[in-house]
Order: C-alpha cells, then sequence, then structure tokens
C-alpha cells in the first residue's frame, strides 16, 4: 500500500456496489485480501501501511478481528443485495503489517468470520505472511488447524549485515527452524527475498539465494528493492549515508536469481515470483504450476477482490475502492455502522484494457493479443530480444530474460497510442 491514496470519488457511506456495474462478476472467482496494519518495528525501507503502537479498541492486536469482522457483514450485505453473494472466496491472503503480530487464535477468529460469512471454498489457497521472530512451532500449527494452507515468510536476506542496514529483527539461523515448524504443521511455505540493499555485494545475494534454496520452499519471491519516498532509507540515501542503488547491480542480481532459482527446480510465473517444479510438472509453465500463488494470480488477471482493513484495496466487477488509512479511523468507521471506503473509482473499458496489458506481460503466461491489437512494435521487440519470437507468431507477448529486465520498455511499446512514437 502506498502512503498516500489516489484521488477518487466519494464513495457511498453504506459501501452498496451498482449492479448494473457489477457485471458479470458471479461467474469470476473471489479474492479476499485481509490487512493487519501492525508491527513490531518500521523497518528503514518499509511505506506500507503500518504502525507499531495500537490506537484502542478495533485498532490494535486483540480486537482487530473484531473490526475485519464488522467490515465482513458489509461485504456480505453488499455482495447480496448486488446479486453477487454466496460465492465463497478461492483464495485468502493474510498481509501486512505484520500479520503475525496477531496471535494465531485472533487470525484463526478472523477465517472462521470469513469462512461464516462470506464462505470460504473448501480447495481455497490461505495465506499468511509472517515475519520469522514472530511464530513458534505452536502458533503455526494452530495456523494450520484454523486453515490457513500457506506461510509467507519475510526471509530478506541471509546476510546479517544486510538484515541490519534493512532493520530486520531475525538472525539468519531463525529461517530454518521456522521453516521445519512450518513443515511440521503441514504448511506449504513460501520467501520473500529482496536484492540491491545497499552495500549488498554479489557474493551476499548469491549466499542468500543459496540459503533459500537450501530452505527448499514452495516458492520464492525475489523483490528489487525499491528505496521509497519518506521512508528512513530515502533520507539516509539522500544525506550520502547509503548508495543509490544501482541499476546493472540490479540487473545481473535478477540474472543470478534466476539461473540459481532455476537451477534448483523453481520457475518464474510472475517478473518477482518463482515457484517449485514438481514432477510431471515440467512442461507447464509457471502461472500452471501448482505452487504458483493462486492469490497472486488472480490479482494479475485482473479478477476480484474484497481488502479487508485500513487502507485496503478493493476491486469488484469494475469498481474499485479504498479504505481509510489509519486503523483509528478505520475502526471508527466499522463501528459507527459505515462502510470504512475512503473513495473510490469506476473503471471504464480503456483503463481496464491498459490494466490488463500491463499485469499480463509480467507473467509467464503472458499478454494474449485480441484481433484488433496494434502488432506494430512487436517484431521490433523480437529483434531485440525482449519477446518470445514463437508465442509472439501465435498472438502471445511472453517476456524472455533480458525482456523480464526491461519490462516496462516493453509495456510502454506495447500501450503507446501512435505506432513508432
Ligand atoms: C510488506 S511486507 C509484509 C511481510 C512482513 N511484514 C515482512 O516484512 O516480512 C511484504 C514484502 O514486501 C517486500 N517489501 C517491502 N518493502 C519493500 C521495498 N521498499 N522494496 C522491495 N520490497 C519490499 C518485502 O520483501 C516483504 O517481505
Ligand atoms: S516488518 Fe514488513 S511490513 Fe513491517 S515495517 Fe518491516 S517490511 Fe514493512
Amino acid at each position: 500500500m502506498s502512503p498516500s491514496l489516489p484521488d477518487g470519488v466519494a464513495w457511498p457511506r453504506d459501501g452498496h456496489l451498482d449492479p448494473e456495474l457489477s457485471e458479470s462478476i458471479a461467474h469470476r472467482p473471489l479474492s479476499l485480501y485481509i490487512h493487519v496494519p501492525f508491527c513490531r518495528v518500521r523497518c528503514g525501507y518499509c511505506d506500507f501501511n503500518t504502525y507499531t503502537t495500537g490506537f484502542g479498541e478495533g485498532a490494535e492486536p486483540g480486537s482487530y478481528a473484531r473490526s475485519v469482522l464488522g467490515e465482513a457483514d458489509l461485504a456480505t450485505r453488499t455482495l447480496a443485495d448486488a446479486g453477487v453473494g454466496g460465492r465463497p472466496a478461492s483464495t485468502v491472503f493474510v498481509g501486512g503489517g505484520t500479520p503475525t503480530m496477531l496471535d494465531a487464535a485472533e487470525l484463526g477468529e478472523i477465517l472462521a468470520g470469513l469462512r461464516g460469512r462470506i464462505g470460504i471454498a473448501e480447495d481455497a489457497e490461505v495465506t499468511t505472511e509472517a515475519n520469522p521472530e514472530t511464530v513458534t512451532a505452536g502458533s503455526l500449527s494452530e495456523l494450520a488447524e484454523a486453515g490457513f494452507t500457506r506461510v509467507s515468510f519475510g526471509m530478506q536476506s541471509a546476510v546479517p549485515r544486510v538484515l541490519a542496514t534493512l532493520d530486520r529483527l531475525h538472525r539468519p539461523e531463525r529461517m530454518p527452524k521456522v521453516v521445519a515448524w512450518a513443515r511440521e504443521a503441514g504448511l506449504d511455505v513460501s520467501v520473500d527475498l529482496i536484492y540491491g540493499t545497499p552495500g549488498e555485494s554479489l557474493d551476499d545475494w548469491h549466499h542468500s539465494l543459496d540459503e533459500a534454496v537450501a530452505l527448499a520452499p514452495d516458492h520464492i519471491s525475489a523483490y528489487a528493492l525499491v528505496i521509497e519516498e519518506g521512508t528512513k532509507m530515502a533520507m539516509q540515501v539522500r544525506h550520502g549515508q547509503l548508495p543509490l542503488p544501482d541499476l546493472d547491480d540490479e540487473a545481473a542480481k535478477y540474472e543470478l536469481a534466476d539461473t540459481i532459482l532455476g537451477g534448483a527446480g523453481f520457475r518464474w510465473y510472475e517478473i518477482s515470483n518463482f515457484a517449485r517444479v514438481e514432477a510431471g510438472e515440467t512442461r507447464r509453465v509457471g502461472t500452471e504450476l501448482r505452487h504458483a500463488s493462486r492469490h497472486n494470480l488472480a490479482y494479475w488477471r485482473d479478477w476480484d477482490w474484497w481488502g479487508f482493513g485500513p487502507g485496503a484495496h478493493s476491486h469488484v466487477g469494475r469498481q474499485r475502492w479504498w479504505n481509510v488509512k489509519h486503523p483509528r479511523a478505520y475502526a471508527g468507521r466499522i463501528h459507527a455502522g459505515d462502510s470504512p471506503a475512503a473513495s473510490g473509482e469506476i473503471l471504464d473499458e480503456d483503463t481496464r484494457e491498459l490494466e490488463r496489458v500491463l499485469l499480463a506481460v509480467r507473467t509467464a503466461e503472458g499478454l494474449v493479443l485480441g484481433p484488433l491489437d496494434d502488432r506494430s512494435g512487436i517484431a521490433g521487440l523480437i529483434a531485440d530480444g525482449l519477446v518470445e519470437p514463437g508465442p509472439a507468431l501465435r498472438g502471445r507477448i511472453v517476456l524472455t530474460l533480458r525482456g523480464r529486465l526491461l519490462a516496462d520498455h516493453v509495456t510502454r511499446t506495447l500501450t503507446r497510442d501512435t505506432p513508432g512514437e
């Protein structure tokens, strides 16, 4: 979540959906995102909507589930009134902040409450993010019993010096322990890594990748560090206390990740996301792999999701809205019986099409071109080695490794209004 919400139109206080605008959504899968806006400390690079202190009833660990379930009551009514109720969620993702700042019982209460109101499909993928220092063997097995199927650990790096620059609280030795506990509990495991931290060498990154692979997770996300405006790290860079990340260094690190993860049995399915390939899956594209996150895919396929919690974004049919950012404002709205939406927008066809292109291009299944799509720039993209030639001939744009490094250039070429511009 970015620190400032976009401008949008005033959203109805009762949060109702316009049935005419909710077109065809009854046939698409529904996903649920629950934002938990609490962290023990704020990492210097992070600008997510998260806070290190509680803000009273309904806005702090211990009473937060009640607020989320208040929004779930509103969502249940809203979807039913729009004629699209009764669609159990196919994926649930609890993110943050640090969801495991709530104890396992409170996370379980949220899940049970959503199941009882909106419904969660039997075979749903149910993930929680977790910081390694905030889980125990007991809490992970409680989460599995409550219905979580997957945990995503914020590993970030295996190098103490890099973890220190990132202000992370855990030590590298913690990771094998928490992964073993998650496995014992029967959970699928994903780990998040960050590359390009100031002071991180290529060898450091190599070591982090090796350690991540040694954990034998089902899924690895590798994000290039973004220096977000307004963060402590942005200030350190501005004052010359830390060097600016270097684009060539980032590209070399992404290539190294692709080589090491590819060699260890992982395949990319979105630029930053790699899933473990199971026996019998060798011919599948990344997006079809069993361990590709179905929740991530729902975002990238432009399906529907309801985002619960402060600052959370929702997208149903052509409507998109976002909640007030502060936990206290959020809890206040819910407990007054109002929608927590701050504002929203109705997407027109052109905007939707543009978003479809931007999202699909980043995935391994690629962008399927329509019969009327402008294909004039594609020969140049193939000649530059950015797009796979075979799929392109069949009307599908799939990025090469070089294309993944220059994805913004590819999307600009595909979305420009005037060919040759
Ligand atoms: C917001 S965090 C939530 C999970 C958990 N609190 C954690 O930090 O491990 C989700 C992931 O976003 C990534 N992330 C956050 N800020 C980032 C930044 N400025 N640049 C790149 N990745 C970032 C990190 O890899 C992190 O694991
Ligand atoms: S623990 Fe995660 S969400 Fe919290 S401040 Fe750090 S990166 Fe951001």
